[in-house]
């Protein structure tokens, strides 16, 4: 049969898509949207089961508004295309990189944030602490290094509301252009010194492969888009979760529980990436429901990771919860290339030395903090005092 259609205000969807997910997965777990002209699969198990199957439920997109805008980058590829360039950056990407390259230029980092923070009284976790590290993250992981921490964090905005501009808002697209030009310009700026002095940086390792320069750039572009405001909100959003959660921090402090699960479990509870797009590549029947050649599907993370039948206590942030099962970081071959350098920032440097820091720190009277987003999701700002 046809998916059964379900209706979305989009306003509140983006405030929270949680009620509507929720209701999704009860009634209509496989479900049409007319409001975003797609098909929705929101059971996680579902999810993990169709995301392989990628003769169907393909990421190639060619004319798609992320392959015009941005070139045709990895995450719009299958098969050996896509591994071949999956394997080409592993040396910047690959845990023992992470641990002898990235991990100690991230703690120098976050050093350098907390020390100029700490003259502050206060300040907004998202912008003055969680953009600024995950921006210089990028910066050093890309081989950027040129780049003010501020123009990651536009670029990555831009492109992001760029491939999402499905109205085909012209501001929008030029505000996304003026990012990509501005990109390749940076690009072309640090080739020749990765060229003549090597390193493990994305663009460097990307220099030396056998990839077309097209590709090359492509894929910078795709690691600034989706590697800035994941880390940013996944930092912001676990540290008012735990200023919230009184308890949890409890446990945090008293050591039972490390900051990898505070990671884990945040991650799984607010999705950082609630969707991931694919395209029907051939018409197909699964659980009785009918896919169409050339439909839209949405594998649904967020509501994925809040599946009754997988999780204990879906919709409550605890750290205490097993998370195995949270498909976070996607659950397929292209599970996020960057998983293991976010852990290395968000869990190993930058909450642990926040808190180190400042471990009086609360939210502060002036706040209007607030999550939007079901795409991308995360906090508007963060007000804390910080001694
Ligand atoms: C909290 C942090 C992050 C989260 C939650 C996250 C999540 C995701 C998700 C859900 C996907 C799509 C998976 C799929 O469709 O199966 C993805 C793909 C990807 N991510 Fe991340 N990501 C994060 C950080 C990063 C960082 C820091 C980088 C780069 C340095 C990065 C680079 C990529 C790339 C290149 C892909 C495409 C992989 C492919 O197509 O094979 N991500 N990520």
């Amino acid at each position: 049969m046809k998916p059964p259609a379900y209706d979305i205000d989009l306003v509140e969807f983006s405030k929270d898509p949680y009620p509507f997910l929720k209701e999704m997965r009860a009634k209509v777990p496989i479900c049409y949207v007319p409001q975003l002209d797609a098909v929705l699969l929101n059971k996680r198990d579902d999810i993990f089961i169709c995301e392989k199957n990628i003769e169907v439920f393909a990421s190639s997109q060619p004319g798609g508004l992320m392959t015009v805008l941005m070139g045709e980058n990895m995450m719009r590829k299958d098969g050996d295309a896509h591994m071949h360039e999956r394997k080409a950056i592993f040396p910047t990407i690959s845990p023992k990189t992470v641990a002898n390259q990235w991990q100690q230029q991230f703690e120098t980092l976050a050093d350098e944030i907390l020390d100029e923070l700490f003259k502050q009284n206060e300040m907004d976790v998202v912008a003055d602490y969680a953009m600024r590290l995950s921006s210089g993250a990028l910066k050093i992981v890309t081989g950027l290094m040129q780049a003010d921490w501020w123009d990651m964090d536009r670029w990555s905005q831009s492109m992001i509301d760029g491939i999402a501009n499905y109205a085909g808002d012209k501001e929008i697209e030029k505000r996304c252009n003026t990012a990509t030009a501005e990109i390749d310009a940076a690009i072309t700026e640090r080739m020749e010194a990765l060229k003549r002095g090597p390193d493990q940086s994305m663009l460097s390792v990307l220099l030396g492969s056998d990839l077309p320069e097209s590709s090359i750039r492509a894929n910078i572009k795709l690691a600034i888009s989706g590697g800035q405001n994941e880390q940013r909100d996944a930092i912001a959003g676990c540290v008012w979760a735990l200023l919230e959660h009184s308890d949890q921090m409890d446990i945090v402090r008293s050591k039972t529980i490390g900051w990898m699960q505070v990671f884990e479990e945040y991650s799984r509870w607010m999705a950082p990436i609630g969707m991931s797009p694919r395209r029907i590549n051939e018409d197909f029947t699964y659980n009785n429901i009918d896919f169409i050649e050339g439909q839209r599907a949405f594998l649904m993370f967020g509501s994925a990771n809040r599946d009754e039948d997988c999780f204990a206590k879906p919709d409550i942030f605890d750290i205490r919860q097993d998370t195995a099962k949270s498909i976070a970081f996607g659950a397929g071959p292209h599970f996020c290339a960057g998983a293991w350098i976010s852990r290395a920032l968000v869990a190993g440097v930058g909450l642990p030395k926040l808190f180190e820091k400042f471990p009086d720190i609360k939210i502060s009277g002036q706040n209007d903090s607030r999550f939007s987003g079901w795409a991308f999701r995360g906090l508007n700002q963060l007000r804390v005092d910080l001694h």
